[in-house]
């Protein structure tokens, strides 16, 4: 009697607990498709509204080309004094989300990227910032409305890599925060891991971030010596500026800095 009372007791438990999973398989599949329907409903919503906005489908029709030929610029000299002071730079140096239209020269396009990774010692190839075994793993790229730029710290120039203006597709890079279309300029700065972690590790990772830190600090405050404004934006979707670009894999967009002259 007691025997056949634990052996119901035992197939009822079993069956108990196979229902529970069978309700939990179902609730859980049931909240997965709903969440692709969110998702791919959110993914259209997003599209559509830039198409609205900008009549482009975001990463469509670009033609990015690392070996556009005849398209380097040359950029003239930085100037090494100015009439503003770096205190008077820490002090004055906000966040600015507002720019007029008025196009930058290639003067402040020097010196901005100047500020951010060039070489300031042509025997050892030392740069503005400091980087971890000078190993500098930065890479930094240009928007523009004539097109988008490579930076490229030996000799001081530019490799142009699109004759298009990315900077509307940008915004839906971006969540949405149009402030980076109306910039004349967005700076994005990008990282090769592995030519500090090859060195230095997992710690190199640490390294990269900071350096990224360094170099935008350093945009942002030349920025405000030349009275321009900034911001540095890292709430970004990484595929799709890697994808905007047609940056190779290992190339990590790091910050989106978005500068122009302040809207008054
Ligand atoms: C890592 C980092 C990410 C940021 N991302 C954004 C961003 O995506 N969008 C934005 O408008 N500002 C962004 N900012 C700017 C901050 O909002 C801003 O620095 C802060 O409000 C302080 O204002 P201030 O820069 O004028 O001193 C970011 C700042 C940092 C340091």
């Amino acid at each position: 009697m007691r025997e056949k009372y634990r052996k119901n007791t035992i197939r009822f438990l079993v069956i108990f607990l196979s229902v529970l999973v069978l309700i939990f398989i179902m609730i859980f599949s049931i909240a997965c498709s709903g969440f692709e329907d969110i998702k791919s409903y959110l993914s259209y919503a997003v599209k559509e509204n830039l198409e609205m906005k900008t009549g482009s489908t975001g990463l469509d029709n670009r033609k990015i080309d690392y070996n556009m030929e005849g398209k380097e610029i040359m950029l003239p000299q930085p100037k090494l004094e100015s009439e503003s002071s770096l205190e008077e730079a820490l002090a004055k140096r906000r966040s600015i989300r507002s720019f007029s239209s008025k196009e930058l020269s290639l003067d402040e396009l020097s010196q901005l990227l100047w500020a951010a990774q060039g070489i300031t010692r042509e025997d050892t190839g030392y740069r503005t910032s400091p980087s971890a075994g000078a190993l500098y793993p930065l890479e930094l790229f240009l928007l523009k409305s004539d097109g988008a730029y490579h930076y490229v710290p030996d000799g001081h120039k530019m490799l142009k890599i699109s004759s298009e203006d990315l900077r509307l597709p940008l915004v839906q890079g971006v969540v949405f925060q149009e402030f980076v279309s109306e910039a004349p300029v967005n700076i994005i700065i990008t990282a090769i891991y592995e030519r500090t972690t090859a060195k230095y590790g997992n710690r190199g990772v640490r390294y990269v971030h900071i350096e990224a830190g360094h170099c935008c600090q350093n945009i942002l405050l030349q920025a405000t010596s030349l009275g321009l404004g900034a911001v540095p934006v890292g709430a970004f979707d990484d595929s799709y500026i890697q994808k905007l670009l047609n940056l190779p894999s290992e190339y990590q967009p790091l910050y989106v800095i978005p500068v122009g002259y302040p809207k008054d």
